[in-house]
């Protein structure tokens, strides 16, 4: 009778949908769900964002604010740091971030108190999906067993799913609709009810056989990359020292229509996930005795690319006779990948650090980030983004390449730079004056 109910609500659209973390990935889906007519209540802590959200104002900018602005006109998005109105709820879909300590052991105090809070005002009938991404069996251990605690029966009074979230910012092929979509349940109305949920407003659910299972096929996406990463970042430095362009031959191979999938080098990983998430596996595997060489390995090679890139900086102001102590860098972009403004983790801050400690007189440029802030690991608040005007770019010694966003003229920007380091490969279109670039 409670499932059904439930199944009925979602497949009429009647029921409340909680989103809980109003971020990268929590925001689309609100969209997603809101888009279809379900009531969304989007939960968060950050009492700035929620303001912001509530006037309508976008504060990611792939987000565009016409779409929020059209769900609140017709009632159907409201945010809040109310956790009181969990209660609303007949759906609650739980993004909040999953980091690593600085000690890079998960920290999953965001999981725990959004639990907690949960737990608080559970009732009969809701369904409750875990969308973060974490190690296999955070859904049972940590959230089933918290709730457990109130003495309601999961799977019969109220269920719970794992569905891993597979956005990609500034992706324009593929959509929150359009990507496919994994559930696993605790038991099998679980999954029958996370099924349906999803399947309401993605194309394509796919159903695994338990929660584990579902939170392993997210690890493995992220670590296929991250060790597909390591491995062309390693042939790079090879190639460098074989005198082989590594971006001519990545090209050249791709072109095999079977059996290989083209991975690219940069100065190191950036971002919430591929930096991170493969850690999460390496110390659950702890408890089972297990080493996982592949993501260690990759790891370490990852980790050293910014290295490489002070060594090869070094280099080429060496063959301007000048030494990095001293030379004014500019550093062009500085989100983690290309045409966005997120910059957790992003590699650009590591060479910063490195170029500021040698004694450099470091600025960056990128159109997407104005003003930088501190973080736990970086203290670049004081630093905002400089315009690229010919003066600002003549009177640099070294201009650094990290991210290729896509609306820079690079012509234009060797053109008038005195050196090049290009990590991203993002001056390959550049025809005059190809001797002021260097590749790292
Ligand atoms: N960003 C991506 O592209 C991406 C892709 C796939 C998976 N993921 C995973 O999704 C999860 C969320 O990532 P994100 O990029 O959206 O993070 P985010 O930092 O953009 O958003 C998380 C939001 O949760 C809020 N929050 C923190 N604690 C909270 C709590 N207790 N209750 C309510 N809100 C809380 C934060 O204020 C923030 O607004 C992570 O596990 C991440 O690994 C991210």
């Amino acid at each position: 009778m409670i499932k059904d109910n439930l199944l009925h609500k979602i497949r009429t659209h009647d029921a409340t949908v909680a989103v809980v973390g109003l971020g990268y990935v929590g925001l689309p889906l609100v969209l997603r769900f809101g888009e279809e007519h379900f009531k969304v209540l989007g939960f968060d802590t950050d009492a700035e964002k929620v303001k912001k959200l509530s006037l309508g104002k976008s504060y990611i900018r792939h987000i565009e604010e016409s779409r929020l602005q059209t769900l609140q006109a017709n009632n159907l998005f409201e945010a809040t740091t109310d956790f009181q109105r969990l209660a609303e709820a007949d759906c609650i879909i739980i993004c909040v971030p999953t980091p690593l300590s600085s000690s890079k052991d998960p920290d999953l105090q965001y999981i725990e108190n959004t639990a907690d809070a949960i737990k608080q005002t559970l009732r009969k009938g809701q369904i409750i999906s875990l969308e973060s991404t974490t190690y296999p069996g955070t859904t049972e251990e940590i959230l089933l067993s918290k709730l457990q605690a109130t003495g309601l029966a999961v799977g019969e009074d109220y269920f719970v799913v794992y569905s891993p979230e597979r956005e990609d910012p500034g992706n324009v092929t593929f959509s929150t609709r359009t990507i496919p979509k994994i559930v696993g349940g605790i038991t099998s109305s679980c999954l029958e009810i996370g099924r349906e949920l999803y399947a309401q407003v993605i194309d394509t659910v796919i159903t695994v056989s338990s929660t584990k299972t579902a939170e392993l096929v997210k690890l493995l996406e992220n670590i296929y990359r991250s060790v597909n990463i390591a491995l062309v970042n390693e042939l790079k430095l090879l190639c460098h020292r074989m005198d082989i362009d590594i971006w001519e031959v990545i090209e050249a191979a791709g072109t095999k229509p079977f059996g290989y999938t083209p991975f690219y080098p940069g100065p190191g990983l950036g971002g919430h996930c591929i930096p991170i998430d493969p850690f999460y596996l390496s110390w659950k595997a702890k408890e089972y005795d297990f080493s996982t060489r592949f993501i260690q390995l990759a790891g370490e090679i990852n980790t050293s690319m910014p290295y490489y890139v002070i060594e090869r900086l070094a280099a080429a102001l060496n063959e301007k006779s000048k030494a990095i102590k001293g030379s004014k860098v500019l550093i062009m972009g500085v989100a983690y990948k290309k045409d966005v403004d997120d910059v957790r983790e992003s590699p650009a801050f590591e060479i910063m650090e490195f170029l500021e400690h040698k004694g450099a007189v470091v600025s960056y440029s990128d159109p997407y980030v104005p003003r930088l802030t501190n973080s736990r690991r970086h203290n670049f608040g004081h630093m905002s983004s400089v315009s690229l005007t010919e003066g600002i770019v003549r009177s640099q010694d070294a201009v650094l390449i990290a991210t290729d966003h896509t609306d820079i003229d690079y012509q234009w920007v060797v053109d008038n730079a005195n050196l090049v380091l290009d990590t991203r490969n993002a001056t390959r279109r550049v025809m005059r004056a190809r001797e002021k670039i260097f590749h790292a």
